[in-house]
This record gives structure tokens, sequence and C-alpha cells, in this order.
């Protein structure tokens, strides 16, 4: 029977929510290996055996928002908070264009000191200096006016995960103020700006059941995301889920080949988080249908400071610097790192 819905999606790369369910509720190993195999197959159609790399730049961790389960939350004071100037983070990027990175993603929470009005010409700074790469933003929720500014100062992509789809767990994971419906307008905006839009979710974040999985699913095959991260949920000692349940390697894995085959074009990132769970995470996320990997590229001295969870990588081959350690991993796993900017399928670049 669960072969047999596999076999369906390997063939349709759609499925109805109950079906989809029916394979997150029946994780096997033979399981895995059927839809991993299929994933990687598909993904060699439009993106051969290379993968992407993007040089994630984290550029500050002042956050006004408070999700329950991020490290950098405003309510932990446990954590030392930083922010790097416009210099520091054009540093990191000729160090990263030095070692290959054609892409550069600016990553920060919400930070006031970090309007809106400052983005933008650091942008279309980054933009004037790398015409040959691009820059993806991920800064969290902005008014339309201010993606429209981005937009403008050159920045092509946004990372902006929905966490989850369904109203009800959105408000398990956040405070009241943070509004499930201002999370999906400010992705439909960026589509339609004609950004290249990331989304995605946590596995196994507090409370997640496969009906929510599902609807997540659901939900992106509206939105048509160009790129999906995701990873395991790891709890951070100093937020309320402290003390929850890591999501696991297997549901990861298993959710990383269903979204390869129900999303064939998208870029799909084996995540940091999903390196810090097992130390093959990586090769694991890329032999499962990821085509993506993202080192940091921040100033050594903040690294630990982005503590989104507990025992982040950010050291070794999650370095930026350990590039050639990276492309034998990758080797390893049949694949090339590309020296590109790696746009999603469809997308020329805006230069
Ligand atoms: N575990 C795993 N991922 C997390 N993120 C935030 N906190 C955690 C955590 N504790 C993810 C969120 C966010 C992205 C930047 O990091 O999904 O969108």
């Amino acid at each position: 029977k669960i072969q047999a819905i596999a076999m369906r999606l390997i063939a349709e790369h759609d499925l109805p929510p109950q079906d989809l369910q029916a394979l997150l509720e029946n994780n096997s190993p033979q399981l895995r290996r059927t839809l991993a195999e299929a994933a990687q197959e598909l993904c060699r159609v439009y993106y051969g055996d290379e993968v992407y790399m993007r040089g994630l730049i984290e550029f500050t961790n002042e956050c006004r928002s408070d999700c329950y389960y991020c490290g950098i939350r405003r309510g932990n004071g446990a954590v030392r908070r930083y922010r790097l100037g416009e210099e520091e983070i054009l540093g990191c990027c000729r160090r990263g264009y030095d070692w290959g990175f054609r892409t550069f993603v600016l990553q920060g929470g919400e930070d006031p000191q970090y309007p809106p009005e400052r983005i933008a010409p650091l942008v279309a700074c980054i933009r004037r200096e790398f015409p040959d790469c691009a820059v993806t933003l991920s800064v969290g929720e902005c008014s339309d006016d201010a993606y429209r500014m981005f937009f403008d100062a050159g920045a092509e992509r946004y990372l902006l995960r929905h966490e989850t789809a369904c109203d009800g767990h959105y408000r398990m994971l956040h405070p009241l103020r943070q509004r499930p419906e201002n999370r999906k307008r400010c992705l439909r905006t960026l589509k339609r700006l004609g950004y290249q839009v990331g989304s995605g979710f946590m596995v196994g974040s507090p409370g997640q059941s496969s009906a929510h999985l599902a609807a997540d699913f659901q939900f992106m095959k509206e939105l048509q995301p160009q790129m999906i991260g995701i990873g395991p949920f790891i709890p951070q000692r100093d937020t309320p889920f402290g003390h929850a349940p890591a999501g696991t390697l297997e549901l990861t894995l298993l959710c990383l080949s269903l979204l390869r085959l129900f999303f064939p074009k998208a870029l799909i990132p084996a995540t940091t988080a999903l390196g810090t769970i097992a130390a093959d995470g990586r090769e694991l996320g890329i032999l499962a249908g990821a085509n993506v990997v993202m080192p940091n590229l921040s100033p050594q001295a903040v690294r630990r400071d982005y503590a989104l969870y507990d025992h982040k990588l950010c050291a070794g081959d999650e370095a930026a610097e350990c590039r050639d350690s990276l492309a034998l991993r990758m080797k390893n796993v049949g694949r090339r790192l590309a020296v590109s900017r790696g746009d999603a399928y469809g997308f020329p670049p805006r230069y």
C-alpha cells in the first residue's frame, strides 16, 4: 500500500493530502530509499550533478520578534548581541568571492538598527562591487514598501520560512502579536514583486503532527516557492522550548525527498541544522534530494552568537574557509560544488 503511494508520487509529482500523510506516518528505511533514489534522479534532470553554494552572512542577532523556538528571540537575555557594520559585511563578501561564492545571503534578526533604509543601500553596494553575484535577503517580516526597496536595490531572492502553515500551530510557536496572516502576506508580496522566494519549515517543531506537515506541502503548492529550506527543530536551552525533543534525522530526510518530488525544480538546501544533528547530515540531505549548501561566511568572532539552537555548527566544514573539504564531501556523494550564482530554473540573473 505505502509502496504503491510512493510509486504514484514518483510518477505524478503530486498526492492527495491523506496519501502524503500516510507516507509521513509510515517512514521506513525502505520508503526513504525508494523516495531518495527517485528524488536524486529528478534533481539531476534540472540541475545535473551541481550543488550550489551560498555564503551565509549572519549580520545581526538583534531581533524584535520573540519566536518561542529561536535562540535569538528578543526575550532571551542570555545571548550576547552583535551587529556587523557595512564594511565588515563587505569584507565577508570579499573573502567569500575569493573562495568561489557567487551568492551572498544576508540573514539577520529583525533589528530596528538595521531598517530598510540601511539595508537597501548595503545591497546596492554589494551588487555594485560584485556584479556577477546574487544577493539573497533573509531579514524577516517587512512592509511591502521595504520589500520593493530591497528589490530595486538589487536583491533578487528572499528567504522567509512560513514555519508552519496551520494558524493554530503557528500561534503555539509564536506570541500573539506575530500573526500567521502577516507571514503569509509577506510571502505573497515577495512573489508578486518578482523575487525568487524561499519558504520552509522546521521538522519536528513542538506540537507538529503529520497533518501539519501535509498542510505545509499544500501551502507551498499554492505559493510555489523557488527555494525550500527545512531542517530539524533543535531545542535552544534559553528558550521556552528548551526541553522539547529535537526533530529526527529520519523524518527530515523523508521530508527532503518528498519536497523534491513535489517541487522538482526547487532549490533545496541541506541545512546547518541537518548537519548539526548528524555528522554526515548534509551528505545525507544531498542524497535525499537537496542541491544547495550554505556555509557560514560570518566573522569567526560572532559565529557562536548567532545561536538559533544548541550546538549549532559554526566551525569545521560548516565554515566557508573549508570549501575544499566541503567539495570533497560533495564529491563523495557523486556531486560537484559549482562556482555559480545558482539561480532557480527559469530565473535569469538581473544585472
Ligand atoms: N531549531 C531549528 N531551526 C530553527 N530556526 C529557528 N530556531 C530554530 C531551532 N531552535 C529556523 C527557523 C528560521 C530559520 C532562520 O532558523 O525556521 O526561519
